[in-house]
Formats: structure tokens, sequence, C-alpha cells
């Protein structure tokens, strides 16, 4: 099949102007992994330092003493590379274009100057709150221009930010604000999207019944709507933001110090905190939102994610801003009021690099090609995509009626926990081929292993688990809190090397395809999600005894969720419980988490030690029951005869 994959190579004029041809990507891998120090001093000068560091790279991937530095006496404002230092050439220019929910309300067109005036406001404001260096800070906000100066005033005083998805529901917030230690959280009173308006001010309310008290509420009025307030502990941004100061001197951080915390989920227990460095993420955003997506001076690029997955903090907001360039934030849904808006903002904004989900491009696949046609895309250079394996219809009908089949379609591979893209084709250097990852990024060394014995498996036309044999700066340092669980999650099974969780194949030509997840996480629109996770919302229910949930092809989302419950004694499993549990994960969760698919399972396979055999349950919900393989070492295997039989998705 790999040999047979169509390849797409660069045009000649990628190929002459882009920032990275194949000779030049050649020679930088080569010399990124030959002399790593070299190579990422020379790179990290795109940003600039207070104090210049003299070390570059200081890391040890060894079970048990993992340590990761980069840059690490040296210091740097990740705000001011941002803003200040691109106040003296590009005050006027737009840093920020910020496309609201609805259409009829006006764009705006967020200068850095006023960016800058904007994030010092808010720094002040954070500051006048109690927050100072090293504090954290939960950001619980829609895609609004202030999620941005929140981000960028946190990094301003040196606090920490952690983003929590305006997706998710009170639980998980608190959970958050509670596990971050957080002294304050901004939010917003509502955020419209899709033409709704999800109440956050009550959602922020209800989390911090159950946080400290000292816990701050600042609260952008975003709709103006009505809602509760608590004298002392909410504040109002805007009107403090009038009578704030516009500068405040941004703080020297060390380049290891954190720049933000980021829950991400796992394949056990609850989310984990992913810390992420300054200097090191900081650099490492910047070079590849440069050279993967070809930018440019003057480009105006847009990211479709929402500033609560990684994808929004380095390709919305930092590695763009990192490079001075016009960053598009878009409110909304790409349904709403049509499935036309994504095409109709790249057409109003002259939208030139265009990055978005696979599952977005299914959903807009199925409206129909109609919907682009009426909508002029001619600025458009390149798009991407992230986040989940891009199947080759969508790919194809991204590249045709999207691309018009002239823009390179950059697949990236990359988790929150590496910061930035770590494989993908490269517009000038690489052919593309529908779903492929394709290459390394610079300083990369994807190894795959047996999964078994982890061994490393040489050559080409090969499949296994894909582990990083090295460190890059973008890397996650710990997880908040639990360096052993940091340690445990990423180094424990493949010594000495850094654990993705993805399955992946190198092709006849030694090109990567993305394979998906081995772990007990899954891929639900783009949004990862741990098995777990829904599972111990599951069991909470009172009238549920146990759970198990696996992942299954959805044709829109990649993955939906299929939930096998085993009910109380006594109580009856009726088409009202299943929407009783349905919303009930919604609010311990949020809606994301929304089971597609609930089969009540009398019994669930089980070792004879008692392990739920999950093979076999994904297997059923795949409806690929026929190659259950070996099911000797079930205690009953009657078991899996009736979770078949009344199987859910034929
Ligand atoms: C998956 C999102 C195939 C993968 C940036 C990874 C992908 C997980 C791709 C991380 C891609 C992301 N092709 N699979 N281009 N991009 N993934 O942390 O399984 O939300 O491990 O980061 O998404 O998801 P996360």
């Amino acid at each position: 099949m790999s040999n047979a994959a169509k390849t797409y190579p660069p045009s000649t004029e990628m190929a002459e102007g882009a920032h990275v041809n194949a000779a030049k990507y050649d020679a930088m891998y080569k010399a990124s992994i030959e002399d790593a120090d070299g190579f990422w001093r020379e790179q990290a000068q795109r940003v600039d330092w207070m104090t210049p560091f003299t070390t570059v790279k200081d890391v040890d991937f060894t079970f048990g003493q993992v340590k990761i530095n980069w840059f690490a006496d040296g210091e740097l404002n990740v705000s001011a590379n941002c803003i200040d230092r691109h106040l003296e050439t590009r005050s006027d220019q737009t840093a920020i274009i910020w496309e609201p929910d609805n259409p009829e309300e006006a764009a705006q067109h967020i200068t850095y100057k006023e960016l800058h005036a904007q994030t010092c406001k808010m720094a002040n404001i954070l500051r006048d709150l109690g927050v100072g260096k090293g504090d954290r800070v939960v950001i619980y906000l829609p895609m609004i221009p202030e999620a941005a100066y929140a981000m960028l005033a946190c990094a301003r005083i040196g606090a920490i930010h952690s983003i929590v998805f305006a997706g998710f529901s009170p639980d998980a917030l608190a959970s958050r604000v509670n596990g971050s230690e957080a002294k304050v959280v901004i939010t917003a009173d509502y955020a419209p999207r899709g033409g709704k308006a999800t109440p956050l001010k009550t959602n922020a309310d209800q989390a911090l019944l159950h946080c400290k008290d000292s816990v701050k509420c600042l609260v952008v009025k975003r709709t103006g709507g009505q809602t509760t307030w608590t004298e002392g502990r909410d504040f109002d941004y805007k009107a403090l933001a009038k009578d704030a100061a516009d500068i405040c001197a941004p703080e020297a951080m060390n380049a290891e110090d954190p720049l933000f915390i980021l829950y991400t989920s796992g394949s056990t227990g609850q989310p984990k905190g992913v810390v992420h460095s300054t200097g090191g993420y900081l650099v490492y955003a910047a070079m590849t939102h440069e050279v993967t997506f070809d930018y440019h001076d003057g480009d105006v690029y847009w990211c479709t994610a929402d500033v609560g997955w990684v994808t929004g903090h380095s390709y919305i907001v930092y590695g763009p801003l990192a490079n001075g360039a016009t960053t598009l934030m878009f409110e909304g849904v790409p349904t709403y009021p049509d499935a036309s808006r994504f095409w109709q903002i790249c057409e109003k904004h002259k939208v030139n690099q265009f990055y978005t989900a696979p599952t977005a491009i299914r959903a807009l696949m199925g409206k129909g090609a109609e919907f682009v046609e009426g909508c002029d895309l001619s600025s458009l250079k390149l798009l991407g995509t992230v986040g989940e394996p891009i199947n080759p219809e969508a790919w194809n009908w991204y590249n045709d009626v999207v691309g018009k089949g002239t823009c390179p379609i950059v697949d990236t591979w990359w988790q929150t926990e590496t910061g930035g893209h770590l494989m993908t084709p490269l517009p000038g250097a690489h052919a593309t081929k529908p779903g492929a990852a394709m290459k390394p990024f610079f300083g990369i060394k994807p190894v795959v292993l047996e999964p078994a014995s982890g061994d490393i498996i040489e050559g080409n036309g090969v499949e296994g688990v894909l582990c990083i044999a090295d460190s890059w700066p973008g890397q996650m340092r710990t997880v908040w809190g639990d360096h052993e669980r940091f340690e445990k999650t990423y180094f424990s099974d493949y010594k000495g090397y850094y654990f993705t969780g993805d399955g992946c194949r190198r092709d006849e030509d030694g090109d990567y395809w993305i394979t998906g997840r081995v772990d007990d996480v899954i891929n639900v629109s783009g949004h990862r999600m741990g098995t777990a996770e829904v599972e111990s919302a599951l069991v909470a229910h009172p009238k549920v005894a146990e759970a198990a949930v696996v992942g299954y092809p959805h044709d829109i989302k990649g993955q939906g969720i299929y939930c096998y419950v085993s009910l109380m004694a006594d109580e009856e499993p009726t088409e009202e419980l299943r929407t009783e549990l349905r919303n009930w994960v919604r609010t311990e969760i949020g809606p994301i988490a929304s089971p597609d698919l609930i089969q009540w399972a009398p019994g669930l396979p089980k070792t004879r030690s008692g392990k739920i055999m999950r093979r076999i349950l994904r297997k059923i919900a795949e409806n690929d029951f026929g190659a259950l393989g070996d099911t000797s070492t079930l205690a009953e295997p009657e078991v899996v005869d009736e979770l078949i039989e009344n199987r859910m998705n034929r």
C-alpha cells in the first residue's frame, strides 16, 4: 500500500520560495542530529534573551533520573518576545484578527501596539489581585482576544497559566484549579458559540464552591448577560482595565521556569498537568510555526483550534506572535451560520495559511462542495491538519476542493507533551502522501520499536510503536507536582526513550505514517480522552456497578465513545437511564466526553485474575468480532457471546 500511495511533490514555486527546500532540509536535519548543541544554539537566536545562555542541552532520559533542560542559564520573557520586540517595526501591524461567532458582529484587528497595551493592563490587574512570579492562574475563556491577553499577561509577570477548555464542566474546572493551586480564575460571563451562549460564569461559580475561598475570579463581560456576583471574590475585567496602566515591565524568567501547565488525558487515572518551559518551548514553537507553515512576513495565518488545547497555545498564540505574524482567532464553529463559515472567513480576511483538524474536514465534506465553491479562496497558499490521522478521502477533498490542488498539505503529528510539531512534511522540501506525517522535524530522532520486546526495528516497510530517542527544546519537562508519574508514563516502558503512546509505520520510502494510539487513549473529534476518565465518571453514578469504555471508528469524529455498563442489581436498563448516564458524563467531564453508544453489559469479559479484557471489547465495538483472538484466559467465555449478540455498532 505504501508504495502505491500517490505522492504530491512541492510546486517549483514552493520549492524555490520556501524557507526550507529539499537540500536545505537534508543538510539542516543532519546538522541537528550530529551537532544538536550547535544547531539549537543558533536556532535559539530567533528569540531575544535578557541574559544569554551558556549551556544548550542538559538531558537524561534514563528512567529514575529523567531531566530535561535547555538553555538552562539563560533568561528571557515570552511576552516581550511575542510583543515588545516587534514594536519598533510592527506597532501598527495587525497581530490578532478576531472573528466573532456572529458574522454580523464586527471583526477586530488588534495591532501589536494595542496588544502591548492590553497585555500590560491585564498583567497589572493580575498583579493587583495578588498574582506574582510562579503563581498559577487558570484561564477558562471563550475564543476572545482577552484569552491571548491573559496568556501573555501571565507570561509577562512570570505567572504560570493553565487553560481549561471552555467545554469542560465545573467539576473538571474545579479539579484543575485545585490541582494547580491557582490563585485566580479568569472567565467570561458567557461563551457564544454556534449561536448559543454557554454560561461560563455560572460554571465557574459552581466550580469555585469546591475550591479555596481565597481563589479570585476575574470576569470578562463578553455578552453582558445576567450572572451572579460575589463581592470581594469576583472582579469585572473591563471596568478594571479602564483605569489600569498600559505599561508593565516584563519579568526576567529563567529558560527553565514553567510557562504553562496544560492538563491532558492519559491511559490511566485523572488528567495530568503537562508542564512546558519558557525558553525551549518558545524557540521550538516559533521555529516550527515559521518552517512548517512556511510563514512569511505579511501573511495572514489561521489556526482554527481553541486556545484550550495545545494547538491553540503553540500555533495561535506563542509561535505566530513570536514570529511577528498576523494570527486569526475565531470564536465560533465551522457550521454556523452555515457550513461555509470557514471559507467565508478565509475570503474575508484573505487567509494564506489555514490549519485545522481532520474531524472538521470530514464534517464539512459531508455538507457538500458547494459551501466551499461559493467562496474566493485564492489567497490560500498552504493547508495543514492536526490532531488525528487523516483518512485519504478527507485528505483528497481538502486538497482538491479547498486547496484546488495548489496548496501543499502539512499533516503535522505532535502531542500536548511535545510542545510543537515532531513530524510533518515541509511544504518546500517534501512530497506529501495522503495520510502520512512523512518526516521528522529538525532534531527529532524517531525510532520504531517492537511493542513487546522494545527492540529497535531497523529498515523500511516496518511497523511498531513510536518512540523518540533524544530530547528537543519543546519537550514537556514534568507532570505538575508529580515527576515520578512523568517518568513512569513516558520513560518506563521503553528504557532510554520518550514513549509517544502512538503506533507508526515507516514505509518503503522511509516516510512515517501514524497509525493511532497503542494505549487506552482515544481521539474523539481531535479531542484526546482517557477511557479511564469516562469509566470513572460512569461508575460514580449510583446505579452503575462497573463500566468499560473503548473507542470505535466513527465517520465524522474519527473515534466515538463506546461504553459497556453493568448496572447495580435491581436496576432496570431503560432508555431513560441511557440518557441519564449520557448527561451524567457530560456534567462530570464535559460535553466532549458524551458517550456515543452505551451497551448494557450483564458481565464484562475478564481474565481469571479479574482484569477486563479490553482487546475483546474493542473488537466487539469495532463490529469485528470474527477476530477476537485468544479468549482462552477468560474466566467466563459466555459473557462474550452475550455482548456480541447485543452489540450496538452494526
Ligand atoms: C494524535 C494534539 C495522526 C496522536 C497536537 C497523538 C495525530 C495525539 C496527529 C496527541 C496526526 C495528533 N496524525 N495522529 N497529524 N496529530 N495525533 O495531545 O495519537 O491533543 O498522540 O495533541 O493525537 O493529541 P494532543
